[in-house]
């Protein structure tokens, strides 16, 4: 098989794919309690890709078409090489966005080197503004440090660049919904409510805590001025503006809005793992090729990862056993 420069990696729905979401750890210094267990047992750090392997890899997805990665974790941010990973993505000819996802709660200290690197936007969680709340949520997080961990990435990087991502849960944050929009708004960023999903056995049963994006938009609707909008930035959420304010709210709705007939993407482990889909538990194993160095036997990895992505995931929100048993630390956010 020959590539050329570019050659567009299409599967076999007739999708294109375009954006690696990269992960490069599965820790994280929170423990959400939607995302992760009270006890998570780790990778063994030996098995984790290095920055140079997740450089080959992305470089090698590049070269075949991707022009969008997102580095995700467990939180990125744990790797602390980070931006230097960062300056060598930004330098890759034909990568036209380069974004990252964080909890915030180390980028009082990188959101400038991160800047400094290229970064082109950071998505950052929040679920709560309420300290006790956000502690319960995360179970080790600490509000005052994220907040100032938002506003050293809206300092850096500008607000425009700048999403907040919250799961909103019966009975445990819903009642903050209008509370963080108006934090949105009042900062300049954009928010997006993402629908929780079954991911890992976490403790927190999605039958009791689901809240469906539709609930959520009917009642912002009775408080602010919402105008639906055609934007799209290449991902699953549909945005809505607000009359008078640059804050868009975004809606990924997994469960009620599927969005796999558009999906453009691939996730990569921090071991290795490539999973052409979120929702299914089909993978190729990148890690031996990774730890050759052998761009070609790579290539042939993505190429089968393509050839089996399925059509879409089947998520259930009345289900009491996860989708699949991965949490979303070990697949990558
Ligand atoms: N359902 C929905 N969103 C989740 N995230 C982590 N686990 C889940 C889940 N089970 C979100 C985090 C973060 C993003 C990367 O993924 O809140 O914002
Ligand atoms: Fe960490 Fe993000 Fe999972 Fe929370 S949702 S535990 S911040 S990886």
């Amino acid at each position: 098989m020959t590539f050329g420069s570019i050659t567009p990696l299409q599967d076999g729905f007739g999708r294109k794919v375009t954006y690696l979401r990269l992960s490069l750890t599965d820790r994280c210094d929170f423990r959400c309690t939607y995302c992760m267990s009270e006890k998570m047992e780790f990778m063994p750090r030996s098995e984790i890709l290095s920055l140079e392997e997740c450089l080959l890899v992305a470089q090698t997805f590049v070269s075949l078409g991707v022009d969008k990665i997102r580095l995700t974790g467990g939180e990125p941010l744990v790797r602390k090489d980070m931006p230097w990973l960062a300056a060598r993505l930004r330098e890759l000819p034909g990568l036209r966005e380069l974004v990252l996802t964080s909890n915030g709660s180390q980028l009082s200290q990188f959101a400038a080197p991160l800047a400094q690197a290229g970064v082109d936007r950071i998505n950052i969680s929040l679920d709560s503004l309420d300290p006790e709340n956000f502690h319960r949520i995360t179970r080790t997080g600490n509000l005052p440090q994220v907040l100032a961990g938002i506003d050293a990435a809206i300092a850096a990087l500008g607000a425009r660049r700048i999403k907040l991502n919250t799961v909103l849960m019966r009975g445990i944050n819903q009642h903050e919904l209008f509370g963080l929009v108006r934090f949105a708004q009042a900062r300049g960023v954009d928010i997006s409510f993402i629908e929780q999903m079954p991911l890992g056995e976490t403790g927190l049963h999605i039958a009791d805590s689901f809240c469906s994006n539709q609930e959520l938009l009917a009642e912002l609707r009775q408080q602010f001025e919402l105008i639906p909008s055609v934007e799209s930035s290449g991902g699953p959420a549909y945005y809505w503006r607000m009359a008078g304010y640059d804050t868009r709210i975004g809606f990924i709705s997994p469960h009620t809005q599927n969005f796999c007939a558009s999906c453009n993407r691939m996730r990569v482990t921090a071991r290795g793992e490539l999973y052409p889909c979120l929702g299914n538990e089909g993978r190729v194993d990148l890690l031996p090729a990774a730890r050759a160095g052998d761009a070609a036997g790579l290539r042939e990895c993505i190429m089968q990862a393509v050839a089996i992505k399925p059509q879409s995931h089947q998520f259930d929100p009345s289900q009491t056993q996860p989708a699949v048993v991965r949490f979303m630390s070990q697949t990558g956010g």
